[in-house]
């Protein structure tokens, strides 16, 4: 019997699966949610996912008058139009992805004014960018780090693709500090997500693997580690709700 070397093998939500297997599945879970998945964030959040983009929104104060920006896993662009009001005169933006249907919905959503033309669309995956070193005044990352396969490999691309001075912002589910917190959201991420996901998008499994995958996200203080182990240098971190999200700061020197 052939054994699978556990070592080559990695986290889908609860499963364990290989690297490249990952890579395949969230690219189906993106692809499967994409139609609904503006509707289904107000909903499972209760409408909270706009005042934690917003909070990211206040803190983009990149050191440069007019940067370069790149928002990585953009999905379905909300970042851009948070970022639109932070930013009114950014010298490029780029919205990058590596699910084509998550990148054109963001696209048809925003590119109905004129704001937004000058954006540009980018296929890409968050391990290999296809950047130029020293690029970018500020990256920012929503909800998206949780679901690359390697990790570190994204944060060492983000640091290799920013500027000297350049700061990144990475907003994702973390982990309440609180027992009876952590409990009660596990209740609602285990019991209610993947039934929203049901009833609204006709997709429970998605839904439970998101229930999942944020369960088995690095902490607060583990993420900033692995930040800093990339080469990020003054790396911060704000609770929000609670610790059910936080924004992780960080600098290239
Ligand atoms: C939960 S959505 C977040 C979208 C958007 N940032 C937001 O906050 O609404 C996660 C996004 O990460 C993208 N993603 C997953 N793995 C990725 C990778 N390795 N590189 C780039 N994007 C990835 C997915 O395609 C999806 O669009």
């Amino acid at each position: 019997m052939i054994r699978p070397d556990t070592d080559s093998l990695t986290d889908f939500g609860f499963e364990k699966v290989a690297f490249e297997e990952k890579t395949r599945r969230v690219r189906a879970v993106f692809d499967s949610v994409a139609d609904r998945y503006d509707l289904m964030n107000d909903l499972m959040s209760i409408g909270l996912h706009r005042f934690w983009k917003g909070f990211l929104g206040t803190l983009a104060r990149p050191a440069r008058a007019h940067p370069c920006v790149l928002d990585l896993a953009s999905g379905t662009g909300d970042l851009l139009s948070v970022l639109d009001r932070a930013i009114p005169e950014p010298a490029c933006r780029v919205a990058s992805d590596i699910n084509y249907e998550m990148l054109r919905r963001g696209r048809d959503k925003l590119s109905h004014g004129s704001r937004f033309t000058d954006v540009f669309w980018i296929e890409a995956d968050a391990e290999k960018l296809p950047f130029a070193d020293r690029t970018f005044d500020l990256v920012t990352m929503a909800f998206g780090l949780r679901n690359v396969t390697h990790k570190d490999a994204a944060l060492a691309e983000i640091r290799r693709v920013l500027r000297p001075g350049g700061m990144v912002l990475i907003l994702e589910f973390s982990h309440p500090r609180s027992v009876s917190v952590q409990k009660l959201y596990d209740r609602y991420s285990f019991g209610v997500l993947p039934r929203l996901g049901r009833w609204v998008a006709q997709d429970e499994a998605s839904y439970r693997y998101l229930a999942e995958s944020i369960r088995r996200h690095p902490d607060q203080i583990t993420l900033k580690r692995m930040m800093e182990e990339a080469g990020l240098a003054r790396v911060d971190y704000f609770n929000l709700s609670l610790g059910i999200v936080a924004l992780h700061r960080g600098y290239r020197l």
